[in-house]
């Protein structure tokens, strides 16, 4: 099928770069121009695993291109996905000028029936606003069909996740562009829930918070674990065997960021309370992970005592791994917070160094994660990165004044860094 992608950020270019892969004809629009340069010869502006050997393979075979024309986009196709930003306000609404623009900018240039599928995460009862926006500003008497169809990616994993769904939610208004919903899914053989727009807007705002939630939920038994002597992993392990909780998103750590978590629990309290409805649990949830950023931060302040004058090596700067996302990472808070107290900081990350060089200008960035320990008073784990398992701890032992380590994604064994000699605090262990 023809498939126009309006928005080349995470979600936009790996959708396109996936529809390409399996057979449709895409092309991708942002008014970036820089960065569609970028993306016409080969490059690509975000790190994400397998996806830039996919973007070059689809625009070699002829499947994908780029442009910054948005009426281009919109002749070209009969599809067209609106992937672009929609990012949080200071009172935890969400700023939708960049979708109301697009949708302007979609409605002036059609001039036959278009399918508008928004693949954004908006709040519920968007799809009205974008077809009474469409309806207003179409030149013409044309007709088309507004489609919700949210995404489920992960940073990191975007590529694998898109390929192989869960599943695929189709919101929809008329059963009329259906059919053509379905054609374009089917080479990702996943299942496919068809539903009224709204139940398919607040299908992705209440997936984001429940799994937001199951964090919090296990961070909060992290506490428990540790005023009891348990084991926060072991316990984790044992309620994840139960089919109906599952092991996966009961990580305890220093607490949820990125670019989604915050910004999607926020919008959710805030829609909740524009319709009545004061969602308590998540605002608990948001308190319960920045309660767990303090307490992590307070383990360094209480083994360390005075921060002023100590330098810490820190391992980690990214929201989490496999990406360079830097976004209301917990890893840069806690750096931040570790700066305030007069740190000085070493970090290493493998991929977000040159994403964190502007929100950390005074912190010395180390290519080589073994060197980061060298000359300091202690060693942070900030991010779930897999390659620091392999981290040589013999010669981050002999770098460090002490060998102290917080490990705040609990990367390593508590009982195997003791006979180490280590000093050694994780999460909920
Ligand atoms: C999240 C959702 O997982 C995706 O399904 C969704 O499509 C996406 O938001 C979005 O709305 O676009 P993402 O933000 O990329 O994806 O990352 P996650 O893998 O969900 O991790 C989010 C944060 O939770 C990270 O800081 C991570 O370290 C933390 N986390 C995750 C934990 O602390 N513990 C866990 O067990 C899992």
């Amino acid at each position: 099928m023809k498939l126009t992608i309006i928005g080349t950020g995470y979600v936009g270019l790996v959708t396109g770069t996936c529809f390409a892969e399996v057979g449709h004809q895409v092309t991708c629009v942002d008014n970036d121009a820089t960065k569609v340069k970028l993306l016409q010869g080969g490059g690509i502006p975000i790190y994400e695993p397998g996806l830039q050997e996919l973007v070059q393979k689809n625009v070699a075979a002829g499947r994908l291109s780029f442009t910054s024309n948005t009426a281009e986009g919109v002749e070209k196709s009969d599809v067209i996905f609106i992937a672009v930003p929609t990012p949080p306000q200071p009172d935890g609404s969400v700023d939708m000028s960049f979708i109301e623009r697009v949708a302007r900018d979609i409605a002036g240039a059609m001039t036959s029936y278009k399918i508008i599928v928004d693949k954004s995460t908006v709040p519920v009862q968007t799809g009205d606003k974008v077809a009474e926006t469409i309806k207003r500003y179409c030149k013409a008497q044309v007709e088309f069909d507004v489609v919700s169809n949210p995404e489920f990616l992960r940073e990191g994993f975007a590529v694998e996740d898109l390929m192989h769904p869960d599943r695929v939610v189709i919101g929809v208004r008329t059963q009329r562009p259906v059919a053509a919903m379905k054609e374009i899914y089917t080479p990702f053989k996943a299942p496919i829930i068809v539903t009224d727009i709204n139940s398919a807007e607040l299908i992705k705002h209440a997936s984001n918070s429940f799994l937001a939630l199951k964090i919090s939920y296990i961070n909060a038994v992290s506490v428990l674990c540790e005023a009891t002597g348990a084991n926060v992993q072991e316990v984790a392990a044992g309620m994840g065997m139960d089919e109906r909780i599952g092991r996966r998103f009961l990580n305890a750590g220093i607490g949820f960021g990125g670019s989604c978590f915050p910004k999607d629990l926020s919008a959710f309290i805030k829609i909740s309370e524009q319709v009545g409805y004061n969602f308590r649990l998540l605002k608990e949830v948001q308190h319960i992970n920045s309660e767990q950023m303090q307490r992590f931060a307070k383990k360094i302040t209480d083994t360390l005592w005075v921060l002023k004058g100590k330098k810490i090596g820190v391992l980690g700067l990214a929201f989490k791994q496999n990406t360079d996302d830097v976004r209301s990472s917990p890893a840069i808070e806690l750096c931040q917070l570790l700066l305030k107290e007069g740190a000085t900081l070493r970090v290493h990350d493998p991929k977000a160094m040159d994403k964190a060089r502007p929100l950390l200008p005074n912190a010395t960035y180390v290519e080589d994660m073994n060197d980061v320990a060298e000359g300091c008073d202690a060693l942070v784990v900030a991010t779930e990165w897999d390659e620091f398992k392999k981290l040589d701890l013999e010669k981050a032992r002999k770098g460090l004044s002490h060998p102290i380590m917080f490990d705040g994604r609990n990367l390593f064994d508590p009982q195997e860094m003791e006979r180490l000699g280590w000093i050694y605090k994780s999460v909920g262990r």
